[in-house]
């Protein structure tokens, strides 16, 4: 790989030794997939966010940078944490998380300033060709789908190195060429709705594994709707980068989608394999739900209005649980705006954290396709939710 004399001067050790040690990390991993050089990053997001016990190596690296004194050169964000809210509600599960003031404390040192996987919706939100080192699987396949900026799917300590040096290795999705769609999915559907999207999502990820899909046919598709599509895609299959025609900034068109090749092979989208997805993904428990949580990956502020109208005159049942999940800015937008009575009067929780990180107890219901991959979920939409919530299962 092609260094330059910064570069190499890092390299050598004469910035410290920790700056060489994770520089040396981001040319290796080049030097693995073949890239040229490192390219600069104008933005970051890591998943090293959760003190779990098991993360204790990555926490003790991380720890290591924090006190050596080393910032992040770029913004950068990390994914949820518990929050108060929750653990008020929780208190057991923070027992869990021994390593969690020690990584907070750490990632602030270094300049991580928010804790969301939606972090476009906290002032890290790249722009249209801005190359970038995301790791959260929904927020990457979000960045590289909907913003048209540009992220491989990195891991916990490859992100860090990235944001503490402002540099990638320069291979995977940041080379035009390696963003041409492999795969097109006509849906043939009118009127779908968000529950049906994430469930195309979950189909899409299954057929396409680490390919690029390419869909056509939805039209009026909202961001959310390819937020929540794309994380399903990005949990059921690895898919980093769908091009939803007329959504995504370069593929306005299916043959600039394609890169003026032909798809390799078509798929026609029905309801019959939405279904069968719904089917697939969905915990069916005898017991009553106890815990519903919407928002994984996080919600918007659009989200959120709509599912607090939609609870407007209504109230959640002794003994459930019913959780709205969305970052810090947009949690602090309802407690100063109109809907905040709503909240309070309907008996919903609203958290920064996530979901996934204490989704208990049992039974648990959601909307998210997500969710559904990595847990025992009911999987419904967002009326059922609401309907269980407040009038039982
Ligand atoms: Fe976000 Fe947690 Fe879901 S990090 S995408 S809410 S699993």
């Amino acid at each position: 790989m092609y260094l330059t004399k910064e570069e190499e001067n890092i390299l050598a050790g004469n910035e410290g030794e920790m700056l060489s040690k994770l520089l040396k990390l981001l040319v290796q991993l080049g030097d693995s997939y073949g890239a040229d050089k490192l390219i600069e990053i104008n933005s970051a997001h890591t998943v090293l966010n959760f003190g779990l016990s098991f993360v204790n190596a990555a926490a003790d690296i991380l720890h290591q940078i924090a006190d050596e004194g080393l910032k992040v050169k770029v913004r950068t964000t990390a994914d949820p944490i518990i929050d108060d809210n929750y653990s008020k509600e929780m208190d057991f599960v923070i027992s869990l998380f021994k390593l969690q003031d020690q990584l907070l404390a750490d990632l602030s040192k270094i300049g991580v300033y928010g804790y969301t996987c939606t972090p476009y919706y906290m002032d890290n939100k790249p722009k249209l060709g801005e190359h970038c080192a995301w790791s959260e699987s929904s927020a990457v396949i979000y960045l590289n789908s909907v913003l048209g900026a540009r992220s491989n799917r990195e891991g916990g300590i490859l992100d860090i190195a990235s944001a503490i040096t402002g540099k990638t290795p320069n291979y995977g999705l940041h080379i035009d060429e390696n963003r041409k769609g492999h795969i097109l999915f006509k849906v043939n559907i009118k009127d779908f709705d968000t529950h049906e999207l994430t469930s195309l999502g979950l189909k899409i990820g299954e057929i396409a594994g680490n390919k690029i899909p390419v869909i056509e046919g939805l039209q009026n598709v909202s961001y959310d709707q390819v937020k929540n599509m794309g994380a399903a895609s990005a949990a059921s299959g690895a898919v980093a980068l769908i091009h939803v025609l007329g959504v995504t900034p370069e593929a306005k068109n299916i043959n600039d989608a394609f890169q003026g090749d032909i798809p390799e092979e078509t798929i026609e989208v029905d309801k019959r394999m939405l279904e069968e997805m719904r089917e697939k993904y969905s915990t069916e428990w005898d017991a009553a739900t106890k815990n519903i949580a919407i928002g994984c990956p996080q919600l918007s502020k659009e989200e959120v209005i709509s599912i607090l109208k939609k609870m407007e005159g209504k109230k959640v049942r002794e003994g459930v649980h019913f959780w709205i999940c969305c970052c810090e800015d947009v949690k602090n937008f309802v407690y100063n705006s109109e809907y905040n009575k709503i909240l309070n009067d309907s008996g919903m929780s609203i958290t920064a954290a996530c979901p996934l990180l204490a989704p208990q107890p049992r039974p648990y219901m959601t909307n998210s396709a997500k969710s559904c991959v990595y847990s025992n979920a009911t999987y419904r939409d967002i009326d059922s939710c609401i309907k269980t919530a407040t009038e039982g299962d």
